[in-house]
């Protein structure tokens, strides 16, 4: 399966008159830099093909050299300039590897600097998109997780590779993105995205507490590693964001912050504050439900084995379905174990939302406590989108990419 390609949301001409270095490794999505490299120039980049020995055994150094603005660059040692690299990093308004290899994300993350590309790498401070191709297997290693992390953590934008055929005909993730979402997150790099300027975007993080006695509660996995990072894109995304979280985690810079314990209070606050919020996001995992009474004491063991009765909690999510006001985006997410489509489908209509993000949760990677997710995205109309296993921040940013498409759909 191919995910479709995002919708642009920023102006791909602010590439033009810019120098881009266009790092190519040795995978076999080699070929498909050459398509990027068009693109670039016809869009007005300056652009300077910077090659790794092994990206020239898929591709000739020469078909590089003759579309791009200056010949393609292949050894720290064989130019005429002495710190080529230096030369490079500093001229540069933008840094773009495609495709990366594991040994390229590896070697950056860790600051090592062994050849031309992975020297230059270390010697910009221009923004850096990277875009990784790989085999399923390697993409979802937990060495790779946590060297992409790294790399996100600093501020270099990671364009996670799409779902679909790869090398020798398997199929899974690890291609190389779409060229057009290469382009899109290259001009986001150097024009940050401001989409959701104006916006109030609400976001619900963490797992609920359900009080039994005053020292014990039911709750469950969630972190709120997903809900603080969409709450920390939507940001940098220029919107005002007012996270409602049941946990202590630190909140990112510019964000508001509600803490809640309950169920019952996630649903007064996140009620509340949509009756004039733009855009709610429910990664909240609530509790559906409550023990009936609260003990005032705490329960004791010589007491013998409690019975605990309960009662359903609000539905937040279905509520918000109910009030949705026209313009508004309800975004739900659905953590599911089994037949993950058809209960998502299910929940979609149930509870009236605009978007729900299923994640399957029995995945490793995916879902409670991870550093990475795995998602799909799908629409009131039917729409749906597969995002590959990915950090929680660029999985957060393809729901807000959902999400700054209908923004005044309905
Ligand atoms: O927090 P992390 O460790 O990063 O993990 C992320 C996550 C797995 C928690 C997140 O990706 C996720 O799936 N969140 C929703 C979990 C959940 O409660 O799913 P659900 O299928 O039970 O609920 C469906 C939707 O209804 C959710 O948006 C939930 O917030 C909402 N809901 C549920 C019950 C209730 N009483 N009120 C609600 O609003």
């Amino acid at each position: 399966m191919t995910n479709p390609p995002e919708e642009s949301s920023v102006d791909v001409h602010v590439l033009s008159g810019a120098t881009v270095v266009l790092g190519v490794t040795g995978g076999i999505a080699a070929y498909k830099s050459v398509e990027l490299l068009r693109r670039l120039m016809d869009l007005g980049a300056y652009v300077i093909p910077v090659m790794t020995e092994n990206a020239t055994r898929f591709i000739g150094a020469t078909t590089l050299t003759a579309l791009a603005s200056e010949p393609a660059r292949l050894s720290l040692f064989d130019d005429h300039d002495p710190i080529l690299h230096t030369r490079l990093g500093r001229s540069a308004d933008l840094i773009v590897v495609a495709p990366a290899t594991a040994r390229l994300i590896g070697e950056y993350a860790c600051g090592i600097a062994t050849d031309l590309l992975s020297t230059t790498l270390v010697a910009t401070e221009a923004p850096v998109v990277i875009c990784p191709a790989m085999h399923s297997e390697m993409w979802a290693h937990p060495a790779i997780r946590e060297n992409v992390a790294t790399l996100e953590r600093r501020g270099v934008t990671v364009v996670a590779p799409e779902t679909g055929r790869l090398a020798g005909g398997d199929i899974g993730a690890g291609r190389l993105a779409d060229i057009d979402v290469i382009v899109d997150r290259c001009a986001g790099a150097l024009a940050p995205r401001r989409d959701l300027s104006g916006c109030h975007v609400v976001v619900s993080a963490g797992g609920t507490r359900e009080a039994i006695d005053p020292v014990r509660f039911l709750s469950n996995r969630s972190s709120g590693k997903q809900g603080y990072a969409i709450a920390e894109a939507a940001r940098s995304r220029g919107a005002r964001v007012t996270l409602v979280t049941t946990t202590d985690r630190v909140a990112p810079a510019g964000v508001e912050v509600i803490s809640v314990e309950s169920a019952e209070e996630l649903y007064g606050a996140v009620t509340g504050l949509a009756e004039s919020a733009h855009v709610v996001i429910m990664a909240a995992a609530v509790a559906d439900f409550r023990p009936v009474r609260v003990a005032e004491h705490k329960l004791k063991k010589s007491d013998g084995i409690p019975e605990i009765s309960f009662v359903p909690t609000p539905d937040t999510l279905a509520e918000l379905g109910r009030r949705h006001r026209p313009g508004q985006v309800i975004v739900g997410f659905a953590a599911e174990t089994d037949d993950i489509i058809v209960h998502a489908k299910q929940k979609l209509r149930e509870k009236g939302v605009d978007l729900l993000v299923v994640n399957d949760v029995t995945v490793e990677g995916t879902g409670f406590n991870a550093d990475t997710n795995a998602v799909t995205i799908l629409s009131r109309e039917g729409k749906r989108t597969d995002v590959a296993l990915a950090p929680k921040s660029t999985i957060a940013h393809a729901v807000l990419d959902a999400v700054v498409a209908r923004i005044g759909v309905r």
